[in-house]
């Protein structure tokens, strides 16, 4: 079965250039920050049309600086949308504050900004809006709703770097946006790696404070941060992937239209990721809503083509975020399991539906997608 992202295509297509690169650090003498890593920063901050970039050790963590960065207190609450990956969610938790889960739109898959308004609370600090599979999230309506109670907008474009929505750039939208060089994202390393970035020079300074220690200056630590950097071998990668970044968007973009061609012309009942109006996505994942999930993962295991389930639960199902529900009731006699009854919170049914139906096919710009489709017209 060929992968399903196919990153040994990708190095053998860049080699020269790659390896010039990595052989140029590990022969300079200098592995962490440095030239590689400044140059990153300013590549991307132009990318995005001018703006700070500050790299990180990954996406988790340029969260977790945004948080620690806007002032998040213990007990304070945050809404993340309920279907994407953790680490929004996580992060809130892992420094004392609580997620609160918005539904989603059953169409784009993203935020939606009702259920946004219906979290809001007198705890309620700031929202994440997660670029899932790479679209921007309705970040107009969320910034409107953010400055009428007074709240940050957090946009997680983890999965969204080169994206844009209408004339705006992934990654521009936030009061922090974050997004993660991990391997497989459209714009990947060779390990972890992440960025946060901002327009505001206050935050831009706290941001490279908390990552480096609360440190600006040597051995003196203003406040407690992290250590959380980018080797200088991922930023020459970067530079190297980010020079084709472009051109491998458009490949992807080319392969999400062949999918969605093929998917209008059979009679199955499978339906991609609904891309808004003015919006392009970066297709971190090419995911689609099967009606009947099993019998076409059946086919595609018949057919050996590729695929994942981009994600299994919506996160107010996972075991880790019951007790922040606000209708959570521990089980008073049965030991440690509370038990969360279904009402608000847990009524996100737009993200529980995606969960039961989601999924994802191999999209990059090295994936022969003519020959998947060839495949799967033979077993659809
Ligand atoms: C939406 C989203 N946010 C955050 C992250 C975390 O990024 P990292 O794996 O670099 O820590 C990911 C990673 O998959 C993600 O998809």
């Amino acid at each position: 079965m060929k992968p399903f992202v196919n990153l040994a295509g990708q190095r053998d297509a860049y080699r020269e250039e790659l390896e010039k690169a990595e052989r140029s650090v590990l022969d300079s003498g200098c592995y962490i920050g440095g030239p590689e890593v400044s140059e990153l920063e300013r590549e991307l901050g132009e990318f995005c049309g001018g703006i700070s970039a500050i790299t990180c050790a990954s996406g988790t963590d340029a969260l977790t600086i945004a948080l620690m960065a806007l002032g998040l207190k213990p007990e304070d609450e945050v809404i993340v949308p309920d279907f994407t990956f953790i680490a929004p969610a996580e992060c809130v938790t892992f420094l004392g504050g609580i997620p609160r889960f918005a539904d989603i739109d059953p169409e784009t898959l993203q935020i939606d900004p009702e259920s946004v308004k219906a979290r809001i609370g007198p705890k309620t600090r700031g929202i994440i809006g997660v670029d899932l599979f790479g679209q921007c999230a309705p970040f107009t309506e969320l910034r409107r709703i953010a400055d009428k109670h007074g709240l940050w907008v957090i946009e997680d474009a983890a999965q969204a770097f080169g994206a844009t929505a209408g004339t705006q750039h992934a990654c521009t939208f936030g009061d922090i946006s974050i997004t993660s060089f991990y391997p497989s994202k459209p714009l990947g390393c060779y390990g972890d790696g992440g960025a946060l970035f901002t327009q505001n020079n206050e935050l831009a300074t706290k941001i490279r404070q908390i990552a480096n220690h609360g440190s600006r200056e040597r051995y003196l630590h203003e406040t407690v941060g992290m250590n959380s950097r980018l080797d200088a071998l991922q930023a020459a990668v970067l530079r190297v992937k980010l020079r084709h970044l472009e051109e491998e968007l458009k490949v992807r973009r080319e392969n999400a239209r062949k999918y969605d061609e093929f998917f209008a012309s059979t009679g199955a009942k499978i339906v991609p990721q609904k891309i808004a109006r003015g919006n392009t996505s970066t297709y971190a994942q090419y995911t689609v809503l099967a009606d009947d999930r099993e019998a076409f993962i059946k086919k595609l295991d018949k057919a050996g083509i590729p695929h994942c389930i981009h994600y299994p639960q919506a996160l107010h199902e996972q075991p880790c975020f019951i007790k922040f529900l606000s209708d959570y009731v521990p089980a008073p006699l049965y030991g440690t399991r509370g038990i969360a009854r279904t009402i608000s919170e847990n009524e996100n049914r737009h993200a529980e539906r995606a969960a039961e139906l989601v999924v994802s096919l191999p999209v990059c710009a090295f994936t022969d997608v003519d020959f998947i489709i060839n495949k799967l017209r033979s077993v659809l």
